[in-house]
């Protein structure tokens, strides 16, 4: 074996604690935080994600208590009231509150938050007013969805996601951070951490993805980038993890629909990221739309208080969802909104964004005796410690002429390049007409024909309207590369209509072309917030313009854009070349021409089951076995064969994905040597003492060899998953615990190494703790969830 590229020796430990405990809170920090320095490469001053918060400028840094106690015992009753009051002073994402006294009400220090407010000058205005005409001069605190970066556009998070890449994420976060702070916004309500599980629903495309354990390492990444080093430094802003918590678990996939989460679920799968994020140092979090197990999430004290501040020691500040607090009326948990805002603000919800009830009612709750000073005064320590953090005090302006030299610098918009490069996941490249992989394609294409209604640069709609800086379209980059004579292009159809004339040309030109680009999906505003969608399929008419181009016998590279996944078997079936490439960002164009002919080799990898129908809905890798697992009958016996009916399973589709959880091919190929771990026994006791992680030595090591078998240097994503068997609650087939970007070149090997400490067994158990227990275990390190193989081994009691 010729030897590989050096992999550093990883792993990434569960983020939930076995029992807490101040040490082992700390050791589980460093090493989480630890191996996505290993992941990313940054360097080691930034490895420590809390380190900021904890050593100095963050918001626990404990020298923030004395001023803000100063600050509180100046204030009065509606002061304090004011900074628990936030309005959208700009462009509304919800139904409007219809007031625009704002001026006004921060002269009487009765606003502690705008959000989108977007010009310089007019955040300077409303600061002036705050800081000189305001009795105590306490800043307003600007935020803004800054969600895919602020004007340099990044991919959707679904698209940074799958890069597999937190450094990526990091520095992507960064630049947003840069560009929003030098037009004053220092708060961004991102990331969205919701586990998504089900691709109707819209939102899937504004996060990592359906996994506990990548959201989590994606999630922290999301707070060191907009929080830096220090908060106070003025180029930082204070993340927002949202929605907290469930809000991915929406019935049917249809928005702000009701969820039912055990708790077991809710603290395996859905809470991790969250709490990844407060362990990374979030300043603060967003509580959610829906309601869960009954009781909203913006009024629900267990996950707000209990998890939040008591279990994980949270001392940011919560803001509610747009209107969440008056949304408790048609929850059906308040007759009024004086009720709704009592039970917002009881459950735990500091801030409330655009209601106005906690203005409204709050003074009355603390003469009448429904809540205290004391709890009052909590609520508003939470905002000012934020304020502080941020060095809002000392810095409330924004240099109005900065924001013209922060924006699009050039460093930023190659790091929205390569982000895209990173993200595109190649779905199917088989055979062209050469006998050999369509792609990448070959340098002296003489007429190619680019064909669809996305090709032409779609923007994804962030915070900001985007897409103003420079950019440069597929077609127009392929031009740049092959000369413009040598690239047409049709528009086939429009993405939600279409003309018989339109499409007859483009299967003219596609007649004409010696390979057609054809460039499909959804439009950019049908995913996100309130798009669900109950079909998941190629809108209107582009199915139909697919397999007209694909009926021309030319050679097709679908590339489909979209912000989840689409089910499009006929044209996996049919199509040689798919790309994944969700909604790139403004390097889209260029880094889909360099993919094309091979500049660079794709590396993304799918976070999300694809599904081969809507049916299959919700799909998830991570499931639980049921006491009738199909095992391998997946349709390959007909349904009306007993023995494999009666299992759990579709009589009209199987149960595996279209492509699985973890899948994205490459130009070369790898092949994995069989996993092997470091020892056989495991002791559930010595687990849950955490003896192994103390000593700083990993409960078991578990390795792999990844050779290049193709022709070309890759990266591969490789992963490491395990099963638990015999637990006292049921476990999914199969859980990601690590994974680990490497490059490998042709003919090499690389040894991939993952050290397990003792936190990647603990479960959520029978008697409602984490701990590992007695069990069979199985390690995979693999490709995808789909594959691998396994190695045995046992946790004793
Ligand atoms: C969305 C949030 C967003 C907020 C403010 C809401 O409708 O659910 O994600 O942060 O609006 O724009």
């Amino acid at each position: 074996m010729r030897s590989g590229v050096r992999v550093p020796l990883i792993s990434c430990p569960h983020p939930q604690k076995i029992r807490p405990s101040a040490w082992r809170l700390a050791l589980a920090a460093l090493v989480l935080s630890g191996i996505c320095l290993i992941l990313s490469g940054t360097p080691l001053r930034s490895q420590s994600a809390p380190a900021p918060a904890k050593a100095g400028g963050g918001i626990d840094d404990a020298n923030l208590d004395a001023r803000v106690e100063s600050i509180l015992g100046r204030m009065t009753l509606e002061e304090k009231i004011g900074q628990l009051v936030q309005y959208s002073a700009g462009q509304p994402t919800g139904p409007g509150t219809g007031r625009s006294d704002y001026e006004d009400m921060i002269a009487r220090g009765q606003v502690g938050s705008l959000f989108n407010v977007v010009d310089p000058h007019q955040i300077n205005s409303y600061q002036h007013i705050a800081v000189e005409k305001s009795r105590l001069h306490i800043p307003i605190l600007f935020g803004l969805d800054v969600i895919h970066g602020f004007k340099t556009e990044f991919p959707i998070p679904l698209g940074l996601a799958s890069t597999w890449d937190p450094s990526i994420v990091e520095k992507a976060s960064r630049v947003a951070a840069r560009e929003a702070s030098a037009d004053g916004i220092r708060w961004t309500f991102s990331p969205m951490v919701d586990i998504a599980r089900d691709a109707r629903w819209g939102r899937m495309a504004e996060g990592a993805g359906e996994d506990p354990f990548l959201g989590s390492v994606m999630a922290a990444a999301y707070v060191r980038g907009y929080q830096g080093t220090r908060l106070d430094a003025p180029d930082s802003i204070a993340a927002c993890v949202k929605h907290y918590v469930g809000y991915g678990a929406a019935e049917g996939g249809r928005d702000y629909n009701s969820t039912e989460i055990s708790q077991h679920t809710l603290r395996q799968f859905y809470l991790p990221p969250f709490h990844a994020a407060v362990q990374a140092g979030t300043a603060s979090l967003m509580s959610a739309f829906n309601s869960l197990n009954g009781v909203p999430s913006t009024a629900n004290p267990f996950t707000l208080k209990q998890i939040l501040r008591k279990e994980w020691g949270f001392r940011g500040l919560v803001v509610s969802d747009w209107d969440a607090v008056g949304e408790l009326i048609p929850h059906g948990i308040a007759p009024d909104g004086a009720t709704a805002a009592r039970k917002a603000f009881l459950a735990g919800v500091d801030m409330d964004m655009v209601s106005s009830l906690y203005h409204d009612h709050l003074q009355q709750f603390v003469t009448s005796g429904v809540a205290t000073p004391a709890e009052i005064d909590e609520a508003v320590r939470h905002v000012l410690r934020v304020k502080l953090a941020l060095g809002l005090f000392e810095h409330p302006f924004v240099d109005e002429g900065a924001a013209a030299k922060a924006l699009y610098q050039p460093e930023s918009i190659a790091l929205a390049q390569t982000a895209a490069e990173r993200s595109f996941v190649l779905l199917k490249n088989a055979n062209g007409p050469a006998g050999k992989p369509l792609l990448p394609l070959a340098s002296g294409i003489q007429n190619l024909a680019v064909i669809g209604p996305l090709a032409d640069d779609p923007s994804y709609p962030g915070g900001v309207p985007q897409g103003a800086g420079p950019r440069v379209s597929l077609p127009a980059a392929l031009a740049q590369r092959l000369g413009e004579g040598h690239v047409s292009r049709f528009q086939g159809t429009g993405i939600l209509n279409g003309s018989d004339e339109e499409l007859a040309a483009a299967v003219a030109g596609a007649q004409n072309a010696d390979l057609v680009i054809l460039a499909l999906g959804e439009a950019p505003d049908m995913s996100g917030e309130a798009a669900s969608r109950a079909h998941l399929g190629l809108p209107v008419r582009q199915e139909e313009l697919l397999e007209a181009i694909v009926r021309t016998g030319k050679p097709v590279i679908l590339i489909l854009f979209s912000g989840r996944p689409l089910t499009v078997p006929w044209a996996f079936e049919h199509v040689p070349a798919v790309i994944a490439a969700w909604f790139p960002g403004s390097g889209g164009g260029p880094a889909l021409a360099r993919t094309l002919f091979g500049d660079v080799n794709p590396s993304g990898k799918l976070v999300v089951s694809w599904p081969r129908s809507v049916g299959q809905e919700p799909l998830y890798y991570n499931a639980l076995n049921t006491g009738r697992p199909p095992d391998d009958v997946d349709l390959t016996r007909p349904p009306t064969d007993i023995p494999s009916r009666y299992v759990s399973r579709y009589i009209d589709q199987q149960n595996s994905p279209q492509f699985p959880f973890g899948y994205g091919g490459s130009y070369t190929s790898f092949s994995y040597g069989p996993t092997k771990i470091s020892t056989q026994k495991l002791s559930a006791e010595a687990l849950n003492r955490g003896s192994a992680a103390a000593t700083g030595g990993p409960a078991m090591i578990a390795e792999a060899d990844v050779t290049n078998t193709g022709s070309r240097t890759g990266e591969e994503t490789v992963q490491l998953y395990i099963q638990l068997r015999g637990t006292s609650t049921a476990q999914p087939v199969r859980a990601l615990k690590g994974f680990q970007r490497v490059t490998v070149a042709p003919g090499e090997t690389a040894r991939v190494k993952f050290e397990l400490i003792p936190e990647v067994f603990a479960i959520w158990n029978d008697k409602n703790e984490f701990a590992a227990e007695p069990a069979k275990l199985t390690v995979w390190i693999s490709p995808d969830s789909a594959h691998g193989s396994p190695a045995e081994a046992e946790i004793l009691p």
